[in-house]
């Protein structure tokens, strides 16, 4: 590769999960702090770093059709973007992308971002650049403090997963669980709220394994973290996801019943409602003990809205076992969830199962579980309607004047009024669909 004139402007986009966006915000700022600037909305950016998810076939192939489609708008423009690949595929496939794209001038795993300004000077010197490895750690360390953020922020407070479902790319793409410190995390929240954050969702593949020692020493779980944090006075609001059922603790539910600024919200997988299904996934409990989790919760905090996720179609799920999945959502009464059709993973112990099903066959099982969530979904919305709820507002909606913002179960609700990005404002709720509510700025009554 020839050497390259320096960009001037980039673009991150990221695919996927949080932590995904979390790890997109970060290499922004590296790149900033390297006087890159972003790339402005609509135009080509100099230099592109696509910020890959693994996790099914579909979100995997998307990258090499976005590269396709990098360099046909960069040719048509006369210059092609610098391109780099982050994320998860880059450190699954990072091989295959040097081979089989060769625009692509960087591969960088989701350990490894932080050598990502060093990885750009070999890039300009024409030299391709690849670094995929998995140091415990060390990239929190050398990125820059936080100086940029929006009303909500996401915090990676862990990394990585030792759970091994059986289905699941995870543990290769991100490697073992791993911690941040505590020290750094409260600091990290601190710089956030200096930068204008309201609310901050502290994220891990499996956030509440995560455990460290307090300011006194003292062993700590996501619990004692959270309510660190929440002493923080500007901060409102604390969220956290995702989290796998083994690792609820006791102080976790309590924490919900204790700590206002702790959201009603909980994201907990569940992946299947057939306990021989859940056994095969490597799950490591059962479709009762799931829903006794979600009763504790439920007792701690009444209303609290539960989110999941699912898994339709693993090899060798029948008829009989897809429905306990649907009595399980019925007995649930999700706010919302996510779910998919299974998709083989390379290297992953499903991928070599027998018993793998058809299209034909998943499809309409996704869709009968889809109705099912879409319909608890909207039932749950309904319930809020004339419930006045504070909503923190997050952008502007697509008509002048409207806003969107959430509510603290995670609900979008868009109104109309005179507002700014960052406000909390009383909303009254008037009106419910599957994946949003209208609302009315509540006025003051006259005395
Ligand atoms: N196929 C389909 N869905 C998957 N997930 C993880 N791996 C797979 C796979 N191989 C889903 C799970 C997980 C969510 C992030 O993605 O439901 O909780
Ligand atoms: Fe994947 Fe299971 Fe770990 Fe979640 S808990 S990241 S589904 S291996």
């Amino acid at each position: 590769m020839p050497p390259v004139t320096p960009p001037k402007t980039f673009r991150v986009k990221s695919f996927g999960c949080q932590m995904n966006a979390y790890d997109g915000e970060r290499m922004a700022d590296l790149l900033s702090a390297q006087g890159i600037a972003p790339a402005p909305e609509g135009e080509n950016a100099e230099l592109v770093v696509l910020n890959t998810c693994h996790i099914r076939e579909k979100a995997a192939e998307k990258v090499y059709s976005d590269i396709g489609r990098l360099v046909k708008a960069g040719d048509e423009a006369g210059r092609r973007p610098l391109i780099a690949v982050a994320g998860c595929v880059a450190q699954a496939e990072g091989e295959e992308i040097m081979s089989r794209a060769p625009a692509v001038s960087m591969v960088v795993g989701p350990q490894a971002y932080h050598r990502l300004p060093a990885m750009l000077e070999q890039a300009l010197r024409g030299e391709r650049a690849s670094d995929t490895d998995m140091p415990p750690i060390a990239k929190f360390d050398a990125l820059p403090a936080r100086r940029r953020s929006g009303p909500s922020a996401f915090l990676t407070v862990q990394e990585g997963c030792d759970k091994f479902c059986t289905y699941c790319v995870v543990p290769y793409t991100r490697g073992a669980e791993i911690s941040r410190p505590f020290k750094d995390l409260v600091t990290e929240a601190e710089k956030l709220v200096e930068a204008g954050a309201c609310e901050i969702t502290l994220l891990g593949q499996n956030v509440n394994a995560w455990s460290g020692e307090d300011q006194a020493g003292r062993a700590i779980g996501l619990d004692g973290l959270i309510r660190a944090i929440a002493k923080l006075p500007d901060l409102q609001r604390i969220r956290y996801m995702t989290s796998h059922p083994t690792d609820v603790t006791d102080g976790l539910i309590a924490a919900h019943g204790e700590i206002d600024k702790l959201m009603p919200f909980l994201h907990l997988p569940v992946q299947s409602g057939s306990d021989r299904v859940l056994k095969a996934m490597n799950r490591s409990h059962t479709a009762d003990s799931y829903l006794k989790l979600i009763e504790r919760f439920r007792a701690a905090r009444p209303g609290i809205a539960v989110s999941g996720d699912f898994i339709v179609g693993f090899p060798g799920e029948t008829e009989a076992e897809f429905e306990e999945t649907l009595q399980l959502v019925d007995t649930v009464g999700y706010a919302q969830a996510f779910s998919f059709n299974y998709s083989p993973r390379p290297g992953t112990p499903a991928a070599s199962m027998d018993n793998h099903l058809s299209a034909q066959v998943m499809q309409p099982r996704l869709q009968r579980l889809q109705a099912a969530i879409n319909r608890d979904q909207l039932a749950f919305n309904q319930a809020s309607v004339g419930k006045t709820v504070p909503v923190l507002i997050e952008r502007r909606g697509k008509l002048p004047g409207q806003w969107l913002g959430k509510s603290p179960w995670l609900q979008s609700v868009w109104f109309d009024g005179d507002h700014a990005i960052g406000d909390m404002v009383e909303v009254e709720l008037i009106e419910a669909g599957p994946n949003s509510l209208e609302g009315r700025k509540k006025m003051a009554v006259a005395a």
